[in-house]
């Protein structure tokens, strides 16, 4: 299968980076397209906890990985989360790393104009991603080909600093370390769609990773509680340049629950214990801000929605194991609104504001599934549960995971 699509069909943090980790040990290429520093993608490998926010998860296993155009890169960002991999596989990491001379820069000032009233309204993550992409699409971003152009480069972010109205204390500093950022990072630039179509036409296995998930894309998600990037399909095919023809199978992860960080409405929000013990036992804190995620039953609805948007042509499941203690699970499988039922996701915000969830209520099992290595070695009732929801979503549910490490993964052959 030459190119693989994995996205998140929640509101992010679905355990993507697990799964794209497992799937990039089988890829010659894995490929980020949007999104920047406010993704943190969760590794563990060996016992030991990685957190990537920039790099796509395949350099550590020495595969090619691609920073798409459709991206905004913080280019000493990226490095000092090179180096904080320590020296192997920082070497390995740099080795293998393409950078679209296409993507955006994101600069200090862009994070310092990212704590406003906005910001804090919609709970971002700090990153400063909505300015860098305000700039790109103003027309006055700075593309990464000038990390190869390190004189105008240092010209044009002192002038967009200065234009920019925040803090300038740090710049001569700052400017010092991105000249060195631009010596080591200009060898990498690329020019991505050519090579990832020639990629494609060389039959090489190319795997493309969403950060963040389908509600927070800017324009199919939960406007304006959203991220700034196209999350969904149509940002794969800006954000590489390979075209809708050549991607091949997209794969939708979803939570066994739902979780959504920073504001906006959740209709089967769990805010008493049950949220906190589902949230101390899934470790539901953001990769990136260390924020407390808020926590809710599974949402089909959203799900369905999500899996329309992108084509998905299979689904993973992950975190089942933390639904392996209840003694009763709830599913949201329609939403009430003004007294009618609503089988469809609303795209209208004021509807959506004001729709409640309607629950169909399943036996929990009771029992750990984190040992299971095979699907009918699962309890009963885990069983009934996937099967429930892969019945009302329409699409295998190819992958299980019940646990972080690579190994607590079931697949499901055959289906
Ligand atoms: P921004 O992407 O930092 O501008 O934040 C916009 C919204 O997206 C906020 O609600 C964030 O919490 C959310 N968000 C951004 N990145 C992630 C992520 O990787 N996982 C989950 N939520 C995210």
């Amino acid at each position: 299968m030459p190119t693989q699509v994995v996205l998140g069909l929640q509101w992010g943090d679905e355990g993507k980076g697990k799964i794209v980790d497992v799937l990039a040990q089988k890829a010659d290429y894995v490929v980020r397209f949007q999104g920047g520093q406010n993704a943190g993608h969760t590794l563990v490998v060996d016992g030991v906890k990685t957190i990537l926010h920039l790099l796509p998860s395949g350099v550590l296993h020495g595969k090619t990985g691609v920073l798409g155009n459709g991206m905004v890169i913080d280019p000493v960002g990226l490095l000092e989360e090179i180096d904080g991999l320590g020296k192997e596989l920082a070497e390995r990491a740099l080795q293998n790393l393409l950078i679209s001379d296409r993507a955006h820069l994101l600069f200090p000032y862009h994070k310092q104009g990212d704590v406003g009233e906005l910001s804090q309204k919609i709970g971002t993550t700090g990153r400063g991603i909505g300015q860098a992409y305000e700039d790109k699409v103003s027309r006055q971003g700075v593309l990464a080909y000038m990390l190869s152009m390190k004189e105008a480069l240092i010209e044009q972010v002192k002038v967009c600093w200065e234009g920019s109205g925040v803090e300038t204390a740090s710049m001569e500093a700052y400017l010092k370390t991105l000249a060195q950022a631009a010596d080591r990072l200009a060898p990498h630039l690329a020019n991505i769609p050519a090579q990832l179509n020639e990629a494609y036409e060389a039959d090489s296995r190319i795997l493309i990773e969403g950060a963040q998930g389908s509600l927070l894309d800017v324009d199919h998600g939960t406007y304006p509680f959203v991220t700034s990037s196209s999350t969904t399909i149509g940002g794969v095919c800006t954000g590489t340049g390979l075209p809708a023809s050549r991607i091949d199978r997209v794969l939708g992860v979803i939570k066994a629950y739902t979780t959504r960080v920073g504001h906006g409405h959740l209709p089967a929000e769990l805010t008493g214990d049950l949220g906190e013990s589902l949230r101390q036992k899934g470790q539901e804190f953001g990769a990136t801000t260390g924020r407390a995620r808020r926590v809710g039953w599974l949402d089909l609805i959203g799900i369905r929605y999500a899996m329309m948007l992108n084509g998905v042509d299979e689904l993973v499941m992950m975190k089942l194991d933390v639904l392996d203690e209840l003694p009763e699970i709830q599913v949201v499988t329609g939403y009430k609104h003004n007294g009618n039922r609503l089988e469809v996701f609303p795209t209208d915000p004021v509807v959506w504001t004001a729709c409640e969830p309607i629950y169909e209520s399943l036996p929990g099992w009771q029992s750990s599934t984190e040992k299971c290595p095979e699907f009918d070695q699962l309890p009963d009732n885990a069983k009934r549960y996937i099967d429930f929801v892969e019945d009302r979503l329409g699409v295998p549910i190819r992958m299980i995971s019940t646990g972080p490490e690579r190994t607590a993964t079931i697949v499901r052959e055959g289906r």
